[in-house]
């Protein structure tokens, strides 16, 4: 089974308790299931740092291209994403400012920081591997966590909000997965895969589930 078919599976139809480690696939670790009801009651919270991971997300696709521009397919992957981040940035403001919230301020993403930690130092040439592996981890955890407030949140409209987030970010994880192996042998993505989901279940062990947190 393609990497992208796993997560996609494991996204959307693996029950929770059953992701631990069934499969090299998937994240080794489920979220905490404390942090959706934390989030739940932090609604402003989480919203404002939603908002803020998106726009990330978008700039992030825009530093990628001023790094590769000389990478064809990459810059054409890359361009509708970043679009497409920078709408879901917009919907989750629409969101708030239906409910009387402002946007409030970004915080520091301890998740991202403890990943990107880990990545190889230098300039070789596995270094777009590893910043693939990173953004297709970031979507993978953040599809696992929409998929979370998509089934356990009280309020429908947002049970249904999140939902479209689910489905748009598991496409942007397979598009990691699918650039990084255009660009290198898919044994390579595999292992170097299999390296960061290990990374990413220490970096999530380090951290206390917190609803005013995505991550
Ligand atoms: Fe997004
Ligand atoms: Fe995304």
């Amino acid at each position: 089974m393609p990497l992208h078919r796993g997560i996609l599976v494991f996204c959307i139809f693996t029950p929770l308790m059953s992701t631990a480690d069934n499969s090299i696939l998937g994240l080794k670790l489920p979220t905490d299931p404390r942090w959706v009801d934390l989030a739940s009651v932090s609604l402003e919270e989480i919203l404002t740092d939603h908002a803020f991971c998106e726009m990330k997300a978008a700039s992030q696709g825009i530093s990628l291209i001023s790094r590769y521009p000389d990478k064809a397919e990459l810059v054409a992957a890359l361009a509708p994403m970043i679009t497409e981040e920078w709408g879901h940035f917009r919907m989750v403001l629409a969101e708030m400012k239906k409910r009387g919230y402002s946007l409030g301020w970004q915080r520091k993403n301890h998740y991202v920081n403890l990943l990107a930690e880990n990545e190889p130092k230098g300039t070789g040439e596995d270094k777009l591997l590893h910043r693939l592996m990173i953004f297709a981890m970031i979507e993978a955890r953040s599809c696992e966590r929409f998929r979370l407030l998509s089934e356990k949140l009280e309020e429908e409209s947002l049970r249904k909000f999140y939902h479209k987030f689910m489905v748009s970010e598991v496409g942007h994880y397979r598009m990691f997965i699918d650039l990084a192996e255009l660009y290198y042998p898919k044994d390579k993505v595999r292992e170097v895969w299999k390296i960061w989901l290990g990374i990413e279940e220490k970096v999530l062990q380090q951290l206390a589930p917190t609803g005013d947190r995505m991550h």
